[in-house]
């Protein structure tokens, strides 16, 4: 399913390398592409880290830049004299409670970090080769939710968070770069991403370790909510295949074709865990504390792959089962990581005002 960047296309940028997707992105594509040289630029927020690059640091076709997307007096100066032939955009604030907590944090990067790195690469690209391509990395949130059936790249855009409207806004920019300017920009919109590195204030990891750590598991109102998961490096060969075989100026959907509610995914790692620790399952049950639930929840998400299947060759190849037990393995393999990125001034305050102080005593209502 793989297909290789052809030969004019010598050097790309990965913009939020140093997070969970990107550096899972970044090993992928330096492992299967023997001649690419790949630079990655991250300004290495409370969610990202160098560690995640650890194995491509030592390869000699990558570099790491460290610097923010939102800087765009400083972009030019960073970036030196290095010609990109495609450009992956994976930097952004990633979390929705994060967002309607800080909502101007994530929409200045979301929105404005997008906007820089659009104008850049226009003045960059002007009369620009055939190649280039700008991936934007987005996500299935940007349609909001959906109570049956599935939406695809025609759907109208209702997003319902600060999170997923800043992400609603920088997809419109990418598209009307292309309208305007005939940037080669593409949008790939991807459903929940699962895997190792994926940063604790998210559900799974999160749950991995709150469990491990006999700590409550905060369900946010009733764990009925159904998301769809994609093992993340299924979701890295997608975002290639649309540099490789996508038509600039379309969006692309990603959809792992795996739905589970919230409460499902937290008794299947409680199942997990019981069998790697030999914890009783009873024991760690007993964790699960529903507790307020996320003002503006999404229920639903879910995405039709069908064009992505069609006119990209791309498909999710690993089974849920395998991806997941891989994951949690990870996560426990990996207690030193999971410590380091926690231990940040967010992650107390996350832990101290948003889990404990709204745990309801007595279940959801
Ligand atoms: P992440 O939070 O793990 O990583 C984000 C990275 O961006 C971090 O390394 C961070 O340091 C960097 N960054 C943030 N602000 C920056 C700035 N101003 N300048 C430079 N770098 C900056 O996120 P992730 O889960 O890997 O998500 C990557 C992309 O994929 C995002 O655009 C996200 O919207 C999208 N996406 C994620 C999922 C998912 O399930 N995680 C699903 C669909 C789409
Ligand atoms: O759908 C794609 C999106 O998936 C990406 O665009 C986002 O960047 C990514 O963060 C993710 O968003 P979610 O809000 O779906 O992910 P999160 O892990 O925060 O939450 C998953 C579900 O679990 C959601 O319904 C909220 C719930 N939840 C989450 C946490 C952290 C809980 O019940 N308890 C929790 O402690």
């Amino acid at each position: 399913m793989w297909r290789s960047a052809p030969s004019e296309v010598k050097r790309i940028l990965v913009t939020g390398g140093a997070g969970f997707i990107g550096s899972n992105f970044v090993d992928l594509v330096l492992e299967k592409e023997p001649l690419l040289e790949v630079d990655c630029l991250d300004s290495l927020t409370y969610a990202g880290n160098v560690v995640n690059l650890e194995k491509a640091v030592q390869n000699p076709r990558f570099r790491f830049i460290q610097a923010d997307i939102l800087d765009h007096n400083r972009l030019e100066d960073q970036l030196g004299g290095r010609g990109y032939d495609w450009v992956f955009n994976f930097a952004a604030e990633t979390h929705v409670d994060r967002s309607i907590h800080e909502p101007r944090v994530t929409v200045g990067t979301n929105v404005m970090g997008t906007l820089n790195l659009l104008e850049f690469f226009r003045a960059r690209w002007a009369g620009q080769e055939p190649q280039n391509r700008f991936i934007h990395i987005s996500t299935d949130e940007v349609f909001g939710s959906i109570e049956k059936g599935s939406f695809s790249e025609g759907s109208r855009y209702a997003p319902s968070s600060p999170y997923s409207a800043s992400k609603a806004a920088s997809d419109h920019l990418v598209g009307a770069y292309y309208h305007t300017f005939g940037f080669p920009g593409i949008v790939t919109q991807c459903t929940n991403n699962y895997g190792p590195r994926q940063h604790p204030e998210k559900l799974i990891p999160l749950m991995i370790l709150h469990a491990n750590e006999g700590k409550k598991l905060p369900i946010y109102g009733d764990g009925g909510q159904w998301r769809d998961w994609l093992f993340v490096q299924d979701h890295c060969v997608g975002v290639w295949l649309a540099a490789t075989n996508g038509e600039p100026g379309r969006s692309y959907c990603l959809s792992g074709g795996q739905e589970l509610t919230n409460l499902e995914i937290v008794h299947l790692i409680i199942e997990e865990l019981s069998q790697l620790t030999g914890e009783p399952i009873n024991k760690l049950q007993s964790l699960i504390t529903h507790v307020q639930d996320r003002p503006g929840h999404d229920r639903r998400y879910a995405l039709d792959s069908a064009l992505a299947r069609k006119e990209l060759g791309w498909k999710p190849v690993v089974p849920f089962q395998e991806g997941f037990r891989e994951t949690v393995r990870w996560y426990l393999s990996h207690l030193d990581w999971c410590e380091s990125v926690q231990n940040t001034e967010y992650a107390a305050w996350l832990k101290t005002h948003y889990h404990q102080g709204q745990c309801m005593e007595e279940g959801p209502k």
